[in-house]
């Protein structure tokens, strides 16, 4: 019988909807309780690489969420791995960035603002959508959903990523109100967005719904005690982010605990199920890292 070993902790909804969608599998959730040559498949965030090398009979491994850059890929046992591209989690990201796309462009951070002086409207007269700009950068498949998201509610968007953009760097964070980060985390785009960049966003607001390595947080400091209006941050360079960070306590700063993108396991499981469908089926699901 085939075997799947879910890396779920103590979330017991991945083992009730992946047995519900894999009825001829075996689907275990500790290591502990299973003999290593009997796992043929595996649903991970991140297993160690000599746990995995144990397991002699392995076909694949699918991950449970969209990024892996935390997984070592070399590491790792020579079969395929396929990431999880669930459209339901876009459109989590998506949610929770037109929530405070809404927040900015209402000015809702200037009416609380003038709430605590008691201050009826004072200088505040929010833009209308057409004259505020959306941009994501890094804007690849999420990316375009966000996009797509923000521009049905009449927003002003621009995308940018390496290799579709229609203007400099630079210029794209000049040109954009919001700039949201959605850059993947890689050697090439760690501390992309720095001085810079944040000096060319102005008195804009940052959003970074990818991996906090990609931002210069030196610099993101700076920025906000200058001209930057604000910062919304669901990812950091350490997680949990550490008590004395001084993001927790920047009066322009959000913090919110790496929950902008869920996986969900009722969605998600059908699409690993369909991705170990193909696998078996003898061909590779779009989703596999090349390595
Ligand atoms: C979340 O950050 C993910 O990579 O799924």
């Amino acid at each position: 019988m085939n075997m799947l070993l879910v890396d779920s902790g103590e979330d017991d909804s991945w083992i009730e909807e992946l047995t519900r969608c894999l009825p001829d599998f075996d689907v275990r959730k500790s290591v502990d309780d299973v003999d290593p040559g009997d796992v043929t498949h595996v649903a991970m965030w991140r297993l160690p690489a000599e746990q995995l090398a144990a397991m002699a009979n392995l076909e694949a491994i699918c991950t449970m969420g969209a990024g892996f850059d935390h997984l070592d890929l070399d590491a790792l046992p020579e079969v395929p791995i396929v990431r999880l591209v669930d459209p339901a989690m876009a459109n989590d990201i998506a949610l929770y960035v037109l929530s405070w796309v809404i927040h900015f462009q209402r000015d809702f951070d200037r009416f609380l603002t003038n709430q605590t002086a008691a201050t009826w409207r004072g200088d505040v007269a929010p833009v209308f959508v057409h004259d505020y700009t959306v941009g994501v950068f890094g804007a690849g498949a999420i990316g375009q959903v966000v996009l797509d998201t923000c521009a049905h509610h009449g927003f002003a968007t621009l995308g940018w990523s390496r290799s579709k953009h229609d203007r400099p760097l630079d210029q794209f964070f000049t040109d954009c109100d919001i700039v949201v980060d959605l850059v993947p985390l890689s050697a090439a785009t760690r501390g992309v967005i720095g001085a810079a960049e944040l000096a060319a966003l102005g008195d804009g607001v940052l959003i970074n719904v990818s991996r906090g390595a990609t931002v210069d947080t030196a610099a993101l400091l700076d920025a906000l005690d200058g001209r930057l209006r604000a910062a919304v941050l669901d990812v950091f360079d350490v997680e949990p982010l550490p008590a004395d960070s001084p993001l927790w306590s920047h009066d322009k700063v959000t913090v919110t605990p790496h929950i902008a993108g869920r996986s969900d396991p009722v969605t998600a499981a059908p699409i690993i199920a369909a991705s170990i469908a193909e696998l078996r089926s003898g061909s590779l699901p779009a989703a596999t890292i090349l390595r």
